[in-house]
């Protein structure tokens, strides 16, 4: 049996990693260190002898990091970076950068931000907590930030007793009602359409105005395919109208939502959208029924 480099895949599996096997999202930066492996070479044999033990381990526990880090920046480019920036630059004043902000230094506290939301943050109960934890330990390692990953252990410790995700519905199982479009489109022409264009489209009514993203239909949709109602509502509060932002009520915003459903041709159904974040948390915008 070799005691040096690395060993074909099957043959880790018979090694016993010292540790037993790790949670998704383990203490990474340490595993990192340990594959890196420098100064170990060399220094004496006991050490190469160790190293060439440990090389297995180390290289799959890379692996796991590897695809941990994948997952956890997935995850951010859906669902967070719309808010918080692809270099987690923020959007400020409205949202906080995520990149040098050393409040990211306590892993709870992040957890929580994640899972549960704030005043004018979304919550996101549907994710796992090894999705909380690849979340967080990408944004606590992300762009220059260098606070350590967070294992699905410490998430579940934080959120005591975390349901696995919890139910979610569709935008597309009738989900607002015809009265509450209505009155959405009243808001809509008033605070929206000068920008967004009569037919929702992003072709601005006045000619002379620039063109703005598409609030309906396929385009949008695949836009928001799979961001949850209670992004959609606080993102618009946090920056629309683009002019006067957070300037109507959150059940004038929630009509507004309910009316470009409707224009993509979404069913009404028999109960209002509700402008409880937690609730609307749990209705997905999906691409079809
Ligand atoms: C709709 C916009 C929006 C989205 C989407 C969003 N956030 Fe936030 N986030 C905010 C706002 C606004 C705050 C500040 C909230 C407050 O302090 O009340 C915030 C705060 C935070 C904080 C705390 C930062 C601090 O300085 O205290 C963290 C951590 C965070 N968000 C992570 C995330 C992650 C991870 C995601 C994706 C799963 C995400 N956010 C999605 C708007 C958003
Ligand atoms: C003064 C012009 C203006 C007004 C008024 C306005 N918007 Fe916007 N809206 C924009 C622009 C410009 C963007 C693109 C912003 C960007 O890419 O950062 C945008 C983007 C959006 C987006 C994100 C779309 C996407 O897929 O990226 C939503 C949702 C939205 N607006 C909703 C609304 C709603 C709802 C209203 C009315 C309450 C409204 N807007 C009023 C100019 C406007």
């Amino acid at each position: 049996m070799p005691i040096s480099g690395r060993d074909p895949r099957g043959m880790r599996e018979a090694w016993a990693c010292p540790g037993g096997s790790r949670p998704v999202g383990g203490p990474r930066t340490a595993a990192r260190r340990r594959a890196a492996g420098t100064g170990l070479a060399g220094r004496s044999l006991l050490y190469g002898l160790l190293a060439g033990l440990l090389a297995p381990c180390a290289a799959a526990a890379q692996d796991d990091d590897d695809a941990l880090a994948e997952q956890g920046q997935r995850l951010y480019e859906q669902q967070c970076a719309l808010c918080h920036g692809s270099a987690g630059e923020g959007r400020p004043p409205a949202v906080p950068a995520l990149r040098d902000n050393e409040r990211l230094g306590l892993a709870a506290r992040t957890v929580r931000f994640i899972r549960q939301g704030a005043a004018s943050m979304p919550p996101f109960p549907a994710l796992t907590a090894a999705e909380v934890a690849a979340l967080a330990s990408h944004v606590r390692t992300a762009w220059t930030n260098d606070f350590g990953s967070v294992t699905t252990g410490e998430v579940a410790d934080v959120l005591d007793g975390l349901a696995d995700g919890s139910e979610t519905a569709s935008v597309w199982d009738g989900v607002f009602t015809e009265a509450q479009a209505a009155r959405g489109r009243d808001v809509y022409t008033g605070a929206c359409g000068l920008c967004h264009g009569r037919r929702l489209n992003g072709a601005p009514d006045d000619p002379d105005m620039r063109s703005t993203p598409p609030l309906a239909r396929a385009r949008f949709l695949r836009e928001w395919e799979g961001r949850s109602l209670a992004v959609l509502l606080a993102f618009t509060r946090l920056t629309m109208p683009e002019d006067n932002p957070g300037s109507l009520t959150d059940a004038e915003y929630v009509d507004v939502i309910a009316y470009m459903l409707s224009v993509g041709r979404m069913p009404a159904g028999g109960g209002e959208i509700p402008t409880d974040s937690g609730r609307l948390a749990e209705i997905v915008i999906g691409r079809e029924r």
